[in-house]
């Protein structure tokens, strides 16, 4: 069986997902059809991930698109070319313009939905790049920009398979591997960054034991990590995020490797809550840390990571499990969605690239590195 999975697919003009929340208990393959659908499902964390987040805001525009002009049982768009045929049939009399103040509207909405992933807003505005060009056939923009879009994805894969190549030397035969959230296929096109790193080195012939953090509040450690080890038959550990001290203090672990939202000029990054307690925790037993991410996950425009906005997300995820509440309904609470880990406890960038060390400068982009 194939270590890659079906995150997210254009298909007959809707964007399909596996629904994350409903993982590991159920299945389910969604397709969003509307601009709305596309927003909640990224809210609720459907689909959620960095990069993933880039191909739904991509797919996002295109369905835009469809739910405003989409013809009778007709289909304008679809990941496979041979499927992508309906652009013959798009309504002769909408302009240009129409089309881009659709798409600047759907941009704005879908880009609202979550600050922290750069990998979103970098994906729709390299959709607005295209659409922003001197059109003369609606037709050529919304082949061009179907095309970009599935280019997007295509170079996602690519990037994952890349990375997970170079980060998979790090790793002896029987490495353990200590890993936060979940930076798996789910979070991407499909074969992941932090676990595409584990995959790459089983696909090598390694042998590779993953620790796995719950990741609370929102279990995606428990719930979509452990559930990617297991069906690949990667041997897994699942331990609360309190426990990783526990852990290293036992001098067995071979190093920690995350993944990440955004990562600023000077390697400073954000992922998910609990990631920089992790490389603290690292840094005192002397386990390398590590950060896998494409460049798609770099925005060079932030100094460091002070400017990276943080994602804060509803008191109820703190206050309740499960729909049992677990708190005082009244309780104050915090709950930032990332934390930024400062990048002198990053012992390297595992990029497409390579494995980027400090000192680290993204100025001009991930090339200046
Ligand atoms: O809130 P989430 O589940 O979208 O957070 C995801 C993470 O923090 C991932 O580690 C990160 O996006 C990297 S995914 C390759």
């Amino acid at each position: 069986m194939s270590m890659e999975l079906p995150t997210i697919r254009l298909i007959k003009g809707a964007a399909e997902i596996i629904d994350q929340v409903l993982l590991p208990g159920r299945y389910v393959v969604r397709r969003l059809q509307t601009v709305d659908q596309v927003c909640e499902a990224i809210k609720a964390l459907r689909v959620r991930g960095a990069p993933a987040l880039g191909v739904t805001g991509a797919y996002g525009l295109l369905v835009a698109v469809e739910e405003k002009w989409r013809g009778d049982g007709a289909h304008y768009f679809d990941d496979k070319d041979e499927d992508s045929k309906g652009l013959e049939e798009f309504p002769a009399d909408v302009t240009v313009d129409d089309v881009r103040s659709l798409l600047d509207s759907a941009a704005r909405t879908i880009g609202e939905t979550r600050p922290t992933a750069v990998n979103l807003h970098w994906a729709i505005d390299r959709m607005a790049k295209v659409y922003r060009k001197n059109w003369t056939s609606t037709a050529d923009m919304l082949r061009a920009l179907r095309n970009e879009a599935v280019a997007i994805y295509r170079e996602d894969l690519e990037m994952c398979r890349a990375l997970g190549r170079h980060g998979a030397e790090l790793l002896e035969d029987g490495a353990k591997v200590i890993t936060h959230c979940n930076a798996g296929g789910l979070a991407t096109s499909g074969f992941g960054t932090a676990l595409g790193v584990v995959f790459a080195a089983v696909e090598a012939g390694k042998s590779v034991h993953v620790y796995a953090d719950e990741t609370r509040p929102l279990l995606q450690g428990a719930r979509l990590t452990a559930w990617e080890c297991i069906r690949n038959k990667i041997p897994v550990t699942l331990l609360v995020d309190g426990a990783s001290s526990s852990l290293l203090s036992r001098g067995d672990i071979s190093c920690a490797i995350v993944g990440a939202d955004r990562i600023a000029a000077n390697g400073d990054a954000a992922n998910k809550i609990g990631t920089c307690n992790l490389a603290v925790v690292c840094h005192r037993y002397g386990v390398p840390f590590y950060v896998a991410a494409p460049s798609s996950t770099i925005d060079p425009s932030l100094a460091d990571g002070s400017s990276i906005p943080i994602e804060e997300r509803a008191a109820d995820e703190v206050t309740s499990f499960a729909g049992v509440q677990t708190a005082p309904s009244e309780t104050d609470t915090f709950n930032p969605a990332f934390d930024v880990t400062p990048a002198d406890l990053i012992a390297g960038i595992i990029t497409e690239r390579g494995v980027l060390h400090p000192p680290y400068d993204f100025k001009g982009g991930e090339d200046a590195a």
